[in-house]
C-alpha cells in the first residue's frame, strides 16, 4: 500500500494539468505503464536547430521498448526522439534518420545520459556517467524544428498525443537539460556529476515550467546531501 499513499499524497501537492515552475531537486517516477501518463516540459520556443545536447538521468527496469524523451513538431512526431530499445541500446531518431548505440544495460540505478549533436559534420555523441560513446553520423545537414512538444514518460505520434501504452516509460527520470549547443568534454562531465552551474537554455530542469496528466509522482530525488 505504501507506494498508492506516496503518489496520492504528491499528487494532492501537485496538481495534475497545473503549471509548475521547475524541478530542481526533484524526480519524476511513471510507476506503471499507462497511455495517458506524461510530463509535458514547456521549453520556450526556438525556431530550428542545428546542434543540441539533450542530458537526463534515469533508471527503468523494463525490458520492452520505450521513449525515453520525445520532442514531436507538426512536421514529425519524431522530429527528436530517444527510444530504448530492450535494456541494451538506445536509438537517437533525428527526424527520418534513426542511429542506434549498444550501452551497458539499463537497470534500477539512476544513470547520466546526454546525447551530443551537430549538423555539419552529422556528428551524433552519446555519454553515459560521462563516458563517450563512439562517435557516430547522422542527420548531416538538417535541422530540428522548432514550435514543438517535449513529452517524458510516452512517444508522441502526433504533437502532443499519440500514446502507446507498449512504448511508455516506467522508472524514474530527473536531470532533463537541453542546450541549443554541444557542450564541451568538461561540461558534459560536470553536468553528469551535477556541478555544472547553469542548466539547459532550451529545457532546465530547476526552471523549465511543466504540466503532468496520469499516475505521475514527483518526489524528492534524495541526490544532494543534507
Ligand atoms: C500491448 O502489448 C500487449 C502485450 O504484448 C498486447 O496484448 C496489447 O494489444 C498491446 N496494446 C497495444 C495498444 O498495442
Amino acid at each position: 500500500m505504501k507506494p498508492f499513499v506516496t503518489i496520492v499524497l504528491v499528487m494532492c501537492i501537485y496538481l495534475p494539468g497545473s503549471d509548475s515552475i521547475g524541478m530542481y531537486g526533484k524526480s519524476v517516477h511513471f510507476p506503471a505503464k499507462t497511455a495517458n501518463s506524461f510530463v509535458r516540459l514547456h521549453a520556450p520556443d526556438f525556431s530550428s536547430l542545428t546542434a543540441f545536447t539533450v542530458c537526463l538521468r534515469a533508471a527503468s527496469e523494463e525490458t520492452r521498448n520505450y521513449g525515453l524523451f520525445s520532442y514531436a513538431t507538426d512536421s514529425n512526431p519524431n522530429e527528436l526522439l530517444l527510444w530504448q530499445e530492450s535494456k541494451t541500446h538506445l536509438r537517437v531518431e533525428l527526424g527520418n534518420q534513426k542511429i542506434t548505440f549498444s550501452l551497458p544495460e539499463m537497470n534500477a540505478l539512476l544513470r547520466h545520459i546526454c546525447v551530443t549533436w551537430e549538423s555539419h559534420e552529422g556528428e551524433i555523441t552519446v555519454w553515459v556517467n560521462g563516458r563517450r560513446s563512439v562517435r557516430k553520423v547522422g542527420g548531416k545537414g538538417q535541422v530540428v524544428k522548432g514550435l514543438g512538444q517535449f513529452i517524458l514518460g510516452q512517444e508522441q505520434d502526433s504533437v502532443g498525443g499519440g500514446f502507446d501504452i507498449n512504448q511508455s516509460f516506467v522508472g524514474e527520470i530527473t536531470d532533463v537539460h537541453m542546450w541549443d549547443h554541444v557542450l564541451q568534454h568538461n561540461d558534459i562531465k560536470k553536468v553528469s556529476q551535477g556541478c555544472l552551474r547553469y542548466g539547459g537554455n532550451i529545457i532546465d530542469w530547476g526552471s523549465t515550467h511543466y504540466t503532468f496528466e496520469g499516475i505521475v509522482a514527483i518526489e524528492d530525488n534524495k541526490d544532494c546531501p543534507l
